[in-house]
């Protein structure tokens, strides 16, 4: 056997156990964030594959509450909108969450105003539509609308969890959030993008790094979520 070929079997069995151990930590840090995540006193919400793991919402809540972010924009709502309006509903602040399917968006309002939190929620409706910003003509939210209900923002933090890219072909479908945002981003700001394990989120924390001179946290034992941060963010999450 070669050297080369020594040296690539010491990897793949290296990346394995790391693997494995990630899912272990993966499964004791939901365990322990969603104990932390019922203190909010939230009633039961539908959570589904499609929804931020609860470790990875932590992270996002965490940076929220102790960086003190208060103009929060996501793309792609649902769990994760209810929650950041909760912890938005005791430190202020505000939120504005894209989402592409209408049924699904009304679903997210209905439950924000029974739990009297839409006054921090600006659910908006953006169906999918060409982009200039996009990569291999993917679909992105129709860009007039996100324009106009970012008007007047100064955005502190982003959460990118939309549009779906887990089909093959759609892997490059989250990359035009960052360029989308340029001209309304504070000067210090953080960004979330979820489910990193997948090569086209990888691909595109590169263009952003290259884009924005953000360096990426790669969370991968906490729900596969990164967090970027540009300027100045005081403590760590
Ligand atoms: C990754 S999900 C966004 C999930 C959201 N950020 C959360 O943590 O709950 C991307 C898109 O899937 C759709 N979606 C969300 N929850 C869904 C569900 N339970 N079933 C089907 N589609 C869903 C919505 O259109 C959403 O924008």
């Amino acid at each position: 056997m070669t050297e080369t070929k020594r040296s690539y079997e010491r990897m793949t069995v290296i990346n394995r156990i790391t693997t494995k151990l990630n899912r272990f930590a993966q499964l004791s840090n939901d365990t322990r964030a969603a104990a932390e995540l019922s203190r909010l006193g939230l009633p039961y919400l539908p959570w589904s594959d499609a929804s931020l793991l609860p470790s990875a919402l932590q992270v996002v809540l965490n940076e929220i509450e102790i960086n003190s972010r208060k103009t929060i924009v996501e793309f792609g709502s649902g769990i994760s909108t209810i929650y950041i309006a909760k912890v938005l509903s005791r430190v202020g602040g505000r939120i504005v969450s894209f989402e592409s399917d209408v049924e699904w968006a009304t679903f997210v309002e209905d439950r924000l105003s029974a739990l009297n939190l839409s006054e921090f929620v600006s659910v908006v409706r953006a169906p999918l539509g060409p982009s200039k910003l996009s990569r291999n003509n993917l679909n992105w939210y129709d860009q007039g609308i996100v324009a106009s209900a970012l008007e007047d923002l100064s955005i502190d933090c982003v959460l990118i969890d939309g549009p779906p890219a887990y089909e093959v072909g759609y892997e490059m479908a989250r990359y035009p959030a960052l360029p989308a945002l340029k001209e309304h981003l504070a000067q210090d700001y953080v960004v979330f993008l979820d489910d990193i394990h997948r090569a086209g989120e990888q691909k595109i924390l590169q263009l952003w790094s290259d884009q924005f001179g953000i360096k990426f946290l790669r969370y991968f034992s906490k729900g596969n979520i990164s967090r970027g941060v540009h300027g100045t963010a005081h403590f760590t999450v």
